[in-house]
């Protein structure tokens, strides 16, 4: 699924929403030990970014490379791209060794990874007993009325054949997505846990977010423009004069540890 990602890699580095505070102090204080985090997906590095604040060193990994190329570079950061599904020989050398890793983190990439597999890896490479793994996905931006309205349409009609059948995982929230995980210390269960990430944006912005979409990319390739003259003349309405705006995106997090405390 690593392709969907590929030709729009600047819009998703330039428009793609990064994640509040709240939601990486959540996540470390269920992981005893700040060592080492697996960014999974990292795309151009939106998550990764934060947990290099919190964690001594992040290896970040993503199966685009085009992706990558547009990540922030940081001293204790390794982007490294990976084939989209690793044998475990590979995951050895290209991450990590067995048992070395306090967190697993997949931001908005879960519902692309052949589950079963990776589930396999992750276990194999936390940290035993205590390494987490966390995976979230974030929903529909919502920014007035008037633009929700614009918005809902567009995602609700147009889009809708142009995603791939995952996307329901989001759709859902991550709520049915293959979690086998215990809940973490504190919790007594694997989430859903609500979050919101705010960005403001220009319509410009906007527009981009929509653009950086694999559902855009893949009606493109059809021959099929979601963003014609008639939807950009809505979206213009419904903004108004207010150049910038704030869009609120709700984070959906399941978290969990590999094994019973
Ligand atoms: C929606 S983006 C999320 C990027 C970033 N984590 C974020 O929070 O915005 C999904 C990313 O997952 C990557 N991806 C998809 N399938 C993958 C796989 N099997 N292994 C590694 N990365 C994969 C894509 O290349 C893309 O960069």
């Amino acid at each position: 699924m690593a392709e969907l990602f590929v030709k729009q890699a600047k819009q998703y580095a330039d428009a793609r929403p990064t994640y509040p505070q709240q939601l990486f102090q959540f996540i470390a204080s269920k992981t005893p030990s700040h060592n080492l985090v697996w960014d999974v997906g990292t795309g151009s590095g939106q998550a990764a970014r934060s947990l290099a604040v919190i964690y001594e060193n992040v290896i970040a990994t993503d199966a685009s490379e085009k992706q990558l190329e547009f990540a922030a570079e940081l001293p204790n950061v390794r982007y490294q791209h990976t084939p989209p599904t690793m044998s475990m020989t590979e995951l050895e050398q290209m991450v990590s060794p067995q048992g070395s890793i306090d967190l697993v983190t997949i931001a908005q990439a879960l519902h692309w990874f052949d589950l079963p597999t990776f589930y396999q890896q992750v276990k194999w490479v936390l940290k035993k007993p205590n390494g987490v793994i966390a995976a979230w996905s974030y929903y529909l931006p919502r920014v007035s009325d008037a633009v929700d309205t614009v918005f809902d349409q567009l995602y609700s009609t147009d889009v809708r054949p142009y995603w791939d059948p995952a996307r329901k995982l989001v759709d859902d929230n991550y709520r049915s997505i293959d979690f086998p995980f215990e809940p973490v210390n504190g919790a007594d269960h694997t989430g859903p846990f609500e979050f919101v990430t705010e960005t403001v944006m220009n319509l410009g912005d906007f527009l981009t977010y929509i653009k950086s979409w694999s559902a855009y990319q893949t009606a493109k390739e059809k021959g099929v423009e979601l963003l014609g003259e008639d939807v950009i003349q809505k979206f213009k309405l419904a903004w108004g004069e207010d150049g910038q705006k704030v869009a609120k995106f709700p984070i959906y997090l399941r978290i969990g540890r590999a094994w019973d405390a």
